[in-house]
């Protein structure tokens, strides 16, 4: 049997109201608006609300994007949601989100891999529907990362922010096909990025929590930068060679959004001008798995995409986990 072809057929994007400034910071812990944009490019961060949950931005995000896409909650055969910040360890946040929005025929499950996470849930998408296995895919990234930021941390608390983005996945156009998608992983440094307590190892006690072991903690931000920009830089050069093009044919370069330092070397090493280079982290800062797609719908509102555009999607987080992936602009659907 051929291969379907896979596109995302809608690209939609949720953040909270609430924001949090630089200034906001210089009041909580020992920095400055100087020191953090400087540093990060970042300016301010969207927060949630003391009673929305992960699975609340998610539905948010997931009913727009199947509004844009014209498809009923029923016609989904399976719900993705990347995150590392879920409703609760289980049930998965996909099996919430999936009653919130009655998509009563549908599978469900969530994928950890962290800021990847909207990468690896692609290449789910891409796998199944290629297949034949399912043909309308809902992918959702969502992410409360305030609920796990110790805003004591100076190192850790100015770079994240909460929101979340959905896309409807199909094997009908048109939309944005999916080329190649490549992930990579090394566990061999789990222990720079990670939340300690709360799971298996470390079971929340008064002990953890005294410990602060229930936030995310970055013991080594250097080491992460570095690692960071290679395995983004590796990931793309792979994925260049495998698809056989060059930086010429980029026609725009959307990143993981954790650092506009790391943005900008990746821009250079791919010969890509900052012009078109999407970057939404100066007002969400990191959302981890969802920086991606509120990236993505951001340059789709702008409507400057032309017919066989390609974008180039890179994205690292912890674990390491890491990810590539070439998206093709079609106004039509392609057929075989
Ligand atoms: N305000 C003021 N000073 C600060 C702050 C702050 N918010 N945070 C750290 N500093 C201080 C440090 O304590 C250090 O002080 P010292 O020299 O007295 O020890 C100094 O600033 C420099 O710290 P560095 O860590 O060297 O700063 P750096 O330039 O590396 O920037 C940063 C830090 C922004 C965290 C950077 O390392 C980074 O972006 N790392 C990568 C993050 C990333 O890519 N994450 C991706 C995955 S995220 C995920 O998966 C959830």
């Amino acid at each position: 049997m051929a291969h379907q072809n896979v596109y995302i057929v809608s690209n939609s994007s949720y953040v909270p109201k609430g924001v949090m400034t630089n200034q906001d910071f210089e009041k909580m812990v020992d920095t400055s608006d100087q020191w953090i944009h400087s540093r990060t490019g970042i300016r301010e961060r969207r927060i949630a609300a003391e009673d929305e949950s992960t699975s609340d931005m998610g539905t948010n995000a997931a009913l727009k994007a199947l509004k844009a896409a014209k498809k009923r909650a029923d016609d989904i055969d399976l719900i993705l949601v990347a995150t590392l910040s879920p409703d609760f360890i289980f049930p998965s946040t996909a099996c919430i989100i999936q009653e919130k929005i009655g998509a009563s025929k549908s599978a469900a499950m969530d994928i950890q891999a962290a800021c990847s996470g909207f990468l690896y849930g692609l290449s789910v998408a891409k796998a199944y529907i290629q297949s034949g296995t399912y043909n309308n895919i809902l992918l959702i990234s969502s992410e409360k990362l305030s609920a796990i930021i110790d805003y004591e941390d100076r190192n850790t608390c100015v770079l994240f922010g909460d929101g979340a983005a959905a896309q409807v996945i199909s094997n009908e156009g048109p939309g944005l096909l999916v080329g190649e998608v490549l992930l990579g992983a090394d566990g061999s440094q789990s222990e720079l990025l990670c939340m300690q307590g709360g799971g298996s190892r470390n079971p929340a006690s008064i002990e953890t929590v005294k410990q602060r072991l229930h936030y995310l903690k970055m013991t080594d931000g250097q080491a992460v930068f570095k690692t960071a920009i290679k395995k983004m830089a590796e990931a793309g050069s792979r994925i260049m060679q495998k698809a056989n093009l060059t930086s010429d044919d980029i026609a725009f370069f959307v990143p993981h959004q954790a650092n506009l330092r790391i943005i900008e070397v990746l821009a250079k090493k791919f010969n890509v001008p900052m012009e078109r280079v999407v970057t939404t982290l100066q007002k969400y800062g990191n959302t981890s798995a969802s920086t991606i797609g509120i990236a993505l719908d951001e340059l789709l509102q702008r409507k400057v995409l032309k017919e066989d555009d390609k974008l180039l999607l890179l994205a690292f987080g912890s674990g390491f986990t890491w990810g590539s992936a070439f998206l093709t602009f079609k106004k039509e659907d392609q057929h075989d």
